[in-house]
């Protein structure tokens, strides 16, 4: 996307709707295995607001919520949270107003279908006696989305990473970074600087627009994907961004979309350091953090017990170099949850781009890109870094 091209992120950018087989609904277990290391932190995190502040009415928000199943699942643990802390103090449990905001492309229609099995009543009415209302909020999250001072507790998940739009010098249709489509490892210096300081703006902009959004003493708990350390250009990072620019390329090479269409995509992903998180949050000035790690998910726990049964029968190959126990089996099923992770997060940018008669080829042929690159180094490179900052209002 660039130049003339250039369309706004906003109006681009969804995950798949619906619940089909390239569905996010029926591909997001890789979020929700995410979600499920914070888990505890989040709700540490709501019972002890909720225990210092005992208010009548709670007001949260997800910001970046998308549809399936995880659409509900923060503002759920949250709530469930709070609800157990009244039962404990014997108190009666606040009012629950709950914001899920996504891009307006966003398959809202299909949350508040599902809403209906919910526990929490989404329409008003009396569920084991505490009120919860749940309303969309579409707009972007890199501006002003609620009334000032209005929200207790904010979360985000696995969203933050995307930027708010494409840095300026990949937009204006020079071809700086040729034959990549986000940051690599090949990338040139000034290609990283552009990603990192549309980060930086757009993530202080995140943080003020929640800075007023948010009463005194509210808590922010952010989720989202990162590097490991401040170099830009490891291979574990970007090897997926280039075998996805490849397959692009082997496209091209069978004259199904043009080179220059390449040339000109750009992905608007940016996954930061801890230290560039910690420093913005401190310089933008209305936070102060209560804690901030990196933590690793693993993909293990998104293989399905078949193919471990499977695994069990196959041989398992000693990698002489490297001395790591592989199997095929494992490289092929990795391969397949990274491509289809990537599809169903991509699709709406790719169609927009190159039109979508491509899709299939082209996520085959990275599929295959995938378990070759995988078989040739005798790993899968499973663990996801991750960032999670939980964060008070001064
Ligand atoms: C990978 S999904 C994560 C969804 C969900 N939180 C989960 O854990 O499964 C990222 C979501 O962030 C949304 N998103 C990206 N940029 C956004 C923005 N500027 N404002 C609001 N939502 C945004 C995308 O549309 C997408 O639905």
């Amino acid at each position: 996307m660039a130049g003339s091209e250039q369309v706004q992120l906003q109006r681009v950018l969804h995950m798949n709707s619906g619940e089909g087989e390239t569905s996010y609904a029926k591909n997001s277990t890789m979020q929700k295995v995410i979600a499920s290391y914070t888990k505890s932190i989040r709700k540490d995190l709501a019972r002890d607001y909720y225990r210092d502040h005992l208010s009548d009415k709670m007001v949260i928000a997800d910001l970046g919520c998308s549809t399936g199943p995880n659409a509900i699942l923060m503002a759920s643990d949250a709530i469930q949270s709070i609800i157990s802390v009244c039962s404990d103090l014997g108190h009666p449990p606040p009012e629950f107003q709950v914001f899920l905001n996504d891009l307006p492309l966003n398959d809202f229609n299909s949350i508040f279908r599902s809403l209906g099995d919910y526990n929490y009543l989404s329409q008003g009415g009396d569920t084991e006696g505490q009120l919860c209302l749940i309303f969309g909020a579409p707009g972007s999250f890199y501006g002003r989305l609620f009334p000032s001072g209005s929200l207790n507790y904010v979360v985000s998940s696995t969203s933050l990473h995307w930027l708010s739009e494409m840095p300026e010098v990949l937009q204006e249709g020079s071809v700086v970074n040729k034959g990549r489509i986000c940051l690599s490892k090949t990338s040139n210096p000034s290609v990283f600087d552009a990603y990192k300081n549309q980060f930086q703006a757009g993530f202080s902009l995140f943080l003020k627009c929640r800075g007023v959004e948010m009463m005194k003493g509210g808590i922010m708990v952010l989720t989202f994907m990162a590097r490991r350390g401040s170099d830009p250009s490891t291979e574990e990072d970007s090897y997926a961004w280039e075998l996805l620019a490849v397959a692009l390329m082997d496209l091209v090479s069978v004259g199904l979309i043009e080179e220059q269409k390449v040339d000109f995509f750009n992905v608007p992903f940016y996954a930061p350091s801890m230290d560039e998180v910690e420093q913005e949050i401190i310089n933008e000035g209305s936070f102060a953090i209560k804690n901030i790690e990196l933590f690793e998910a693993s993909y293990n726990a998104l293989l399905a017990d078949q193919y471990f049964e499977e695994e069990k029968q196959e041989e398992i190959t000693q990698n002489t170099s490297n001395g790591i126990q592989f199997s095929h089996l494992k490289a092929r099923h990795y391969a397949e949850l990274t491509a289809r992770s990537n599809w169903v997060v991509l699709e709406s940018m790719i169609r927009n781009h190159f039109g979508g008669e491509i899709m299939e080829e082209l996520f085959k042929r990275y599929c295959d890109l995938l378990e070759e690159y995988y078989c040739s180094r005798g790993i899968v490179l499973e663990l996801i870094p991750n960032i999670i900052v939980a964060v008070e209002r001064k």
